[in-house]
């Protein structure tokens, strides 16, 4: 079993690489070989550039373009499980994670009557988001749309894809560093030593499912 794992935050350590570090935990139970991207760290990249080159005969269904996020999408294309992981920013996935979807979606997808993709959407995706906002709050601010979109694509073009969030982060370390009235940093830093990590409990256990 081959399994790619990417953070798609910044942070190379934060709550979304933890998140996706549990998940890759889980999968490294059932002996899987798990190759860890993270998405920042990865030579310059792009977005899809239009090119259509993944639409050309003989080169139908892989992205052509050579930057950061080839060895990602390789990695991918020889995976059984992908993990993606993506913190919300402004109501959406981060821009590296879009470059990403764009790319490993828009490879796949064909403008063809007969056929919706040029390889079978056989692999298991995790598909995990951490967010300031809590997770309860989600259906209220379009976030569970948003979330539902971002599956159909990838249930039909990837895989069938299961999604796990983490809301009510903690942002920073240091909460008095910054004028931030909206938080009350105890109870975010509360948050983060009791339900984070049974939160990561949980992700370990469904990748570790999703493995067997
Ligand atoms: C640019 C930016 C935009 C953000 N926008 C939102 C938002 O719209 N909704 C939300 O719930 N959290 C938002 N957040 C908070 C992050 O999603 C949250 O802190 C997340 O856990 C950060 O992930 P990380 O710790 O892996 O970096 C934003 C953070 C940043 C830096």
């Amino acid at each position: 079993m081959k399994v790619t794992a990417v953070n798609t935050s910044p942070r190379g350590n934060w709550n979304t690489a933890r998140m996706v570090k549990a998940a890759c935990e889980g999968v490294k139970h059932c002996g899987a070989e798990v190759t860890y991207f993270d998405l920042y760290r990865q030579e310059k990249f792009t977005g899809c550039i239009s090119c259509f080159g993944c639409k050309i005969p003989g080169r139908q269904g892989s992205c052509i373009c050579n930057d950061g996020l080839k060895p990602i999408l390789q990695s991918i294309a020889e995976s059984d499980v992908v993990i993606l992981g993506t913190p919300n920013y402004l109501g959406e996935p981060s821009a590296g994670f879009r470059a990403l979807f764009e790319r490993l979606i828009f490879q796949n997808l064909t403008y063809e009557k007969e056929r919706r993709s040029y390889h079978a959407p056989e692999k298991k995706v995790l598909f995990l988001m951490s967010s300031n906002a809590p997770e309860e709050y989600y259906d209220a601010i379009g976030y569970t749309d948003m979330i539902a979109r971002l599956k159909g694509s990838l249930d039909t073009f990837v895989g069938k894809t299961e999604t796990y969030i983490c809301g009510n982060t903690l942002q920073v370390a240091d909460y008095s560093r910054y004028t931030w009235t909206n938080f009350d940093p105890e109870s975010k830093k509360q948050r983060h030593e009791t339900v984070f990590p049974n939160q990561l409990e949980e992700i370990r256990a469904i990748a570790e499912n999703m493995c067997k």
